[in-house]
């Protein structure tokens, strides 16, 4: 695997990365079986796969989130070398953003809903860093987990409104034996909370109103953003932890047939 540091080094290496088909899945590390998955699904549809690294600043609307974000880069490299990935790119702040953000790229309607009510400005930090990063690699698809589902359709509409020319390919969540969604941010969990954690899959998926699930959430420790259904899909996200570390969980899954 190359690994590449510098966007000149990769737009000066293009030619010879994209000779084929190449599959590209950005993520920010602490790369865990839902990574995997999107990575084996690029491995199995393109001729090369490449992988970013970089916890984007601009999608944290908390210091404290941002510096509590879980890095395990040497084992990150290591697991990419072993899923045959071809191209790591691994870039800095001043790479991506030259502009200092002056320049950002915005959804007025549905990035301001559910995890953009409260977080604000979080998705367009995603989707401008998503934007740069697509710009610079130009792979054929992109690998976007449905854990993250209002980040998928809007990297999806976002792609079609600005007439970029890559399939944005969606993942299944891949969940814990009991249920927790996978996500980095787990790794930050203490045993109490990790423990109450499945909490939140196992009601989501129940026959029972959003408000029912915000309540039970609530009585069992939960600090919750929302839990609200929009066409045929459930999102909840909460958090927990305990003063020293709060970790905010998000879920989301079909439902009503
Ligand atoms: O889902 C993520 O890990 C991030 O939001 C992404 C898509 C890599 C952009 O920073």
């Amino acid at each position: 695997m190359r690994i590449i540091k510098t966007v000149r080094e990769y737009l000066n290496g293009r030619d010879g990365i994209n000779k084929g088909s190449t599959g590209f899945v950005p993520t920010m590390g602490a790369l865990h079986r839902g990574h995997q998955s999107l990575i084996e699904s690029s491995t199995s549809d393109c001729d090369a796969t490449v992988v970013s690294i970089y916890v984007n600043p601009t999608q944290f609307n908390s210091a404290n989130d941002l510096g509590n974000y879980p890095d395990t880069l040497d084992q990150d490299i290591n697991l990419l070398e072993s899923l045959g990935v071809d191209f790591l790119f691994l870039p800095s702040y001043d790479d991506i953003y030259p502009d200092r953000y002056r320049y950002t790229i915005e959804e007025s309607e549905f990035s301001r809903q559910l995890c953009g009510s409260h977080r604000e400005g979080h998705f367009t930090g995603v989707m401008t860093v998503v934007m740069k990063l697509l710009n610079i690699v130009r792979p054929t698809a992109a690998y976007f987990g449905e854990k993250d589902f209002q980040q998928f359709q809007l990297i999806r509409e976002m792609v079609e409104a600005f007439f970029m020319d890559v399939k944005i390919v969606p993942c299944p969540t891949v969940r814990e034996t009991d249920g927790l969604a996978l996500s980095s941010r787990n790794l930050n969990l203490d045993a109490g909370s990790r423990k109450k954690a499945p909490l939140i899959h196992e009601l989501m998926a129940n026959d029972v109103t959003d408000g029912q699930i915000s309540e039970q959430l609530g009585e069992a420790g939960f600090d919750v953003d929302y839990v609200e259904t929009h066409s045929g899909r459930r999102y909840v996200a909460a958090t927990i932890g305990n003063d020293n570390k709060q970790v905010r969980l998000i879920d989301n899954v079909a439902v009503g047939g």
